[in-house]
C-alpha cells in the first residue's frame, strides 16, 4: 500500500481537432509503423463541432495503463496503443511540480501507470475519423503530461503510429503528412501548410447518413488494396506527387477552383481503386441515394456557374463532406441539401443541422415549415423525388485550430482518485 506522501495524482486534459482529407492516405508500404505509400493534404475541422477531449493521469497508486473511450472501459492492450505509449514514455523528461510538491524523474516514467479517459463530442459510429482525433489527443496529452519536449511534427509521428490520418491532427488549418523515405519512419511526419485563419471563408457541411450497413474498415481495405491494385501504385507513383505540389499551391493562393477540383479528382479516384482492389471495396455503392445525388448536384452547379462553388469528398464510408467557398455559397448549399435531404417529419430543425446553425439563418431556413416551402434546386432533373430521411443530420463546421490544453475544469478523470467523473 502507498504512503500518504505517495498518494498524488497528476493530470492533463487536451482538446484535439479530426480532420477530413483533400488528397487521400490509402495504402501502406509499413504496417506496423504505419508508413504510407504518398503524402496527403487534409483540412482540420473546427473543433467547436468535431474533436476529442482527453484527460491523462499519473499516480504511483495506479497498477495499470487502464482508458475509458466516453465513459466505458476499453482495452490498449492493442499493437497500435502500445506502440503510441511506449514511443512517447521513452520522450519523458523530468515533471517538477512545486505547486504540488509533485517530483517525477526520466526514471520513474518507465514504471508509472497512466489512466486516460476520451470524449468525442460527435457519435463515435458516425464514421468521422474518431480514431485520428483520439490518438492525436492520447499522445498530445501524455506529450504534456510527461513534459517530452518533441515538437507537434515530432509528436505527430508518434501519433501516425495509432492511426495514419491521426498525424495530421496535430496541427489546425492545412496540413500535409509527407510519406518519409525512412525504412524507421523519423521522416514520415505532419507539417503545416497554413493555419485556420489563413482560409477562413472556407463552409464544412457533412452529410452524416443514416442506416449504415458494416462497412470494411480502412486498415483491411488499404491492406487489400496494396496487395492487389494496380491502379494504387500508378496513383502513388504517378498522380499523387503532381497533385500534392498543385494542392499546395491552390491553398497557399486561395485557388478554390483548383482546390475544388483537386479535391473531388483526388476523392474520385481513391473511390476508384477502391473498387480496383480484389475484392472491390464499395464505399459508395449507394448510386440511387445520397451519394450520386450529391456529386451530380455539384457537378451541375459547378459547371452551371462555370467555376467551381464547393467541393465534395468521401472517405471510406458514405458520409459526404463538402467544402464551400465562401458563406454565401454555404447558404445556398444548405438550401438545395434540405430539399433533396429533408429530415423525417418528427425531427426538430436543431437535432438536424448541427454545428454552425448561424448558416441555416444565412438560408432563410428557421422551421422544419420552411424546408418544405424552399424552391427546388435547378440541378435535379425531378423535384418530386427526394430522399427524405437517408441523412440524419448536417454538421455545419469551418477550417480549424490544432490541439490544446484544456483547463483544470476541463478534465474527465476524478483528481482524487484518478477514475472517471
Ligand atoms: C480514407 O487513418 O483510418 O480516411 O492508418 O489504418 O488507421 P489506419 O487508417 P486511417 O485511414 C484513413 C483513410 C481515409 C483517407 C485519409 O484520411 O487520408
Amino acid at each position: 500500500m502507498a504512503d500518504e506522501s505517495q498518494k498524488w495524482v497528476l493530470m492533463v486534459t487536451a482538446q484535439t481537432p479530426t480532420n477530413i482529407a483533400v488528397i487521400k492516405y490509402w495504402g501502406k508500404r509499413d504496417e506496423k509503423l504505419i508508413l504510407p505509400v504518398n503524402d496527403s493534404i487534409s483540412v482540420t475541422l473546427d473543433p467547436a463541432h468535431l474533436c476529442t477531449t482527453t484527460t491523462v493521469s499519473v499516480s504511483p497508486t495506479f497498477d495499470q495503463d487502464r482508458m475509458w473511450l466516453n465513459g466505458e472501459e476499453i482495452s490498449i492492450s492493442g499493437g497500435r496503443f502500445q506502440s503510441c505509449l511506449r514511443e512517447i514514455r521513452s520522450r519523458a523528461t523530468d515533471v517538477d511540480d512545486k505547486e504540488k510538491g509533485i517530483k517525477i524523474t526520466k526514471k520513474d516514467w518507465e514504471k508509472l501507470h497512466v489512466h486516460i479517459s476520451s470524449y468525442n463530442n460527435f457519435p463515435t459510429a458516425a464514421g468521422l475519423a474518431s480514431s485520428a482525433a483520439g490518438f492525436a489527443c492520447l499522445v498530445f496529452a501524455l506529450g504534456k503530461l510527461m513534459n517530452v519536449k518533441e515538437d507537434h511534427s515530432q509528436l505527430s509521428a508518434i501519433a501516425r503510429q495509432g492511426s495514419g490520418s491521426a498525424c495530421r491532427s496535430l496541427y489546425g488549418g492545412f496540413v500535409k503528412w509527407i510519406m518519409g523515405k525512412d525504412d524507421k519512419g523519423t521522416d514520415s511526419l505532419a507539417v503545416q501548410l497554413a493555419d485556420e485563419k489563413h482560409w477562413d471563408e472556407l463552409v464544412i457541411v457533412i452529410a452524416v447518413v443514416s442506416s449504415r450497413q458494416k462497412e470494411t474498415s480502412s486498415t483491411t481495405g488499404m491492406r487489400d488494396t496494396v496487395e492487389t491494385s494496380l491502379l494504387l501504385q500508378h496513383r502513388a507513383k504517378e498522380v499523387v506527387p503532381k497533385r500534392i505540389l498543385k494542392m499546395e499551391e491552390a491553398i497557399k493562393n486561395r485557388d478554390f477552383a483548383s482546390f475544388a477540383q483537386l479535391t473531388c479528382t483526388d476523392s474520385n479516384q481513391f473511390h476508384a481503386v477502391c473498387l480496383d482492389t480484389c475484392p472491390p471495396i464499395f464505399y459508395m455503392n449507394d448510386t440511387s441515394h445520397r451519394q450520386a445525388p450529391i456529386i451530380s448536384l455539384v457537378e451541375k452547379w459547378n459547371r452551371a456557374e462555370g467555376t467551381p462553388q464547393v467541393a465534395y469528398t468521401f472517405d471510406a464510408g458514405p458520409n459526404a463532406v463538402l467544402i464551400a467557398r465562401n458563406r454565401e455559397t454555404a447558404a445556398l448549399l444548405i438550401q438545395k441539401l434540405l430539399f433533396c435531404f429533408p429530415p423525417n417529419s418528427d425531427a426538430d430543425l436543431n437535432s438536424f443541422v448541427l454545428g454552425d446553425k448561424s448558416i441555416l439563418k444565412d438560408a432563410g431556413v428557421e422551421s422544419p415549415e420552411d424546408i418544405e416551402t424552399l424552391p427546388p434546386p435547378p440541378e435535379i432533373k425531378d423535384p418530386s423525388q427526394k430522399f427524405r430521411g437517408d441523412v440524419s443530420y448536417f454538421i455545419c463546421t469551418r477550417p480549424g485550430r490544432g490541439p490544446v490544453v484544456l483547463s483544470d475544469e476541463s478534465h474527465l478523470l476524478n483528481p482524487e482518485t484518478g477514475l472517471p467523473k
